[in-house]
């Protein structure tokens, strides 16, 4: 419930300020798709490379951020909806600190995802769709997910038990039945470079 009697305070050094300051614009890079899909291990190289090109990153990770501030959400619909509006709220934070965020969540509700888009001005939520059939990602299974949940072992489980809702939205698309991780980092590089995010 929202509290009553609150404020805002308006500060002195705004989010144009910082962004000037870090010679870049901030942004929220949000990848979505099923488990095994990719999300992780290509955020997690493509903030390796924005930081050696000397931009100030942060990467959020389902798995991570449920090790702590998200600890008492599950796997309900409910909870899928709390985790994403906590996280979008925290991107939007890192954004208005002038940082250019990574955000790996299967996010698998079109509807929650665009609640999340809708907390950002114009440009600053860039969705990337990680695709890859659940045929290849149930033959990857990088930690053995799909196999439990097939016996019965996990429930609720994307792409199984819940369903995954495909962005219609995307500004990009990611084939990594196709592409290697380099080349999906290089395809979201060049798109910052176009769209002028990196100078
Ligand atoms: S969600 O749907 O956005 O709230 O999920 P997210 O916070 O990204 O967490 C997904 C990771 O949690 C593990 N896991 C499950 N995923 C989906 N369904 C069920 N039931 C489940 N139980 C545990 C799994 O490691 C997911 O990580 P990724 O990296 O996607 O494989």
């Amino acid at each position: 419930m929202k509290a009553n009697n609150i404020t805002w305070h308006e500060g002195k050094v705004t989010k144009d300020q910082r962004q000037k300051l870090n010679k870049h614009l901030s942004a929220t890079l949000w990848f979505t798709g099923l488990s095994g899909s990719g999300k992780s291990t290509i955020s997690v190289e493509l903030e390796k490379k924005l930081h050696e090109l000397g931009v100030r990153t942060y990467r959020l990770d389902g798995d991570n951020v449920r090790h702590g501030l998200n600890h008492d959400l599950g796997f309900s619909d409910e909870d899928r909806l709390e985790n994403i509006r906590r996280i979008g709220e925290v991107s939007r934070l890192f954004v208005d600190a002038g940082v250019l965020t990574l955000t790996a969540f299967i996010s698998p509700f079109r509807k929650d995802r665009d609640q999340v888009r809708s907390l950002f001005a114009e440009g600053e939520f860039i969705e990337i769709h990680v695709k890859a059939s659940i045929e290849a990602c149930e033959a990857r299974d990088p930690k053995g997910l799909y196999k439990q949940a097939r016996k019965g072992q996990i429930k609720d489980f994307t792409g199984i038990h819940s369903p995954y809702e495909e962005p219609y939205t995307a500004e990009i698309i990611l084939d990594t039945e196709k592409n290697s991780v380099d080349e999906s980092v290089d395809q979201i590089i060049s798109y910052l470079k176009k769209n002028h995010y990196l100078s």
